[in-house]
């Protein structure tokens, strides 16, 4: 696997591997790799000639200073696992080289709607950071296909918007949510958790799927409090727990039987927030 630091001998790579025939998928993370990320290396490697994997622990998308110095950082064992993956190209770059010209946005995104919501509404200014760098990581890695994990839900539709916004030349893949035994969706912040948080964060997924199963037979607000109940009797604090659109994302009271339905949840357990989804 080539590592590269600097966008210079990264693009004159990706020059070589365009002439030689080669497509390529990209995958950006920010580091501390699961088989959630591999997974979707996995899936580029297969689809493309060349999968392209980028680790860079994007300041400009967190609004805890705190949730930044405390993110895992394990690049050796990264590597080693990107390597196991089949991963072509690691670009790995510092700051400056993704920001050269500083990290303030001249003109904010018009995401619209979709960052309002959810996420948005819980850590505003998250996802101006995200299409921020991933703009700029599309730019210098001007991949085919570009792959997301349905674990970020909202994620993948504000990405969705940017890449129409900007009419940017690549295609979205989204791979399935890999999980851990007892459900718990894979995540680089797991590895922050105490061993009793890890043997409690299962019930996020349980909740997701006592929610689709209790669909159409109990109202969702008798459902959604229940949840709510059970996660914060266990010491979580739930941010929300909601039913939204699967492809507007337009917050729902009630299930429909008549559109895509997502269920979306996110909450605190210790000073650690923890996010899921799962169509209904
Ligand atoms: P990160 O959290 O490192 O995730 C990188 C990619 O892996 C994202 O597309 C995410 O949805 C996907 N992913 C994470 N956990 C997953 C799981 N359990 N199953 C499947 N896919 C999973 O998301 C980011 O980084 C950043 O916001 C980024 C897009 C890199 C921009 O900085």
């Amino acid at each position: 696997m080539y590592i590269f630091h600097k966008s210079e001998a990264l693009k004159a790579y990706l020059d070589e591997q365009k002439a030689a025939g080669n497509s390529s998928g990209f995958v950006p993370t920010m580091g501390a790799l699961h088989q959630g990320h591999l997974s979707l290396i996995r899936q580029a490697r297969t689809e493309n000639g060349i999968a392209v994997c980028s680790i860079f622990v994007n300041p400009t998308q967190f609004n805890d200073p705190q949730d930044l110095a405390k993110y895992p950082r394990t690049i050796e064992a990264d590597i080693a696992l990107l390597i196991e993956a089949g991963c072509d190209a690691l670009f790995l770059p510092e700051v400056d080289e993704v920001y050269p010209d500083g990290q303030q946005l001249k003109e904010p995104y018009d995401l619209g709607y979709v960052e309002t919501v959810l996420e948005g509404a819980f850590r505003p200014g998250h996802f101006q950071g995200v299409a921020q760098v991933v703009e700029r990581l599309l730019l210098l890695t001007a991949p085919d296909r570009l792959y997301l994990g349905q674990k970020d839900y909202q994620q993948c539709m504000v990405l969705k918007r940017l890449i129409e916004l900007k009419q940017l030349p690549v295609t979205l893949h989204i791979v399935p949510t890999s999980r851990e035994a007892d459900g718990l969706a894979m995540s680089s912040r797991n590895r922050r958790l105490t061993e009793p948080q890890r043997a409690l964060a299962g019930l996020l997924y349980q909740c997701l799927v006592s929610i689709q199963v209790k669909k159409n037979l109990q109202p969702f607000a008798i459902v959604q409090k229940e949840c709510r109940e059970i996660l914060e009797k266990k010491g979580f604090r739930p941010d929300y727990i909601q039913l939204a659109d699967a492809d507007t994302l337009e917050l729902l009271e009630e299930y429909d039987a008549n559109r895509p339905v997502v269920a979306l949840i996110a909450a605190f357990i210790g000073d650690i927030r923890l996010i899921d989804n799962l169509i209904l």
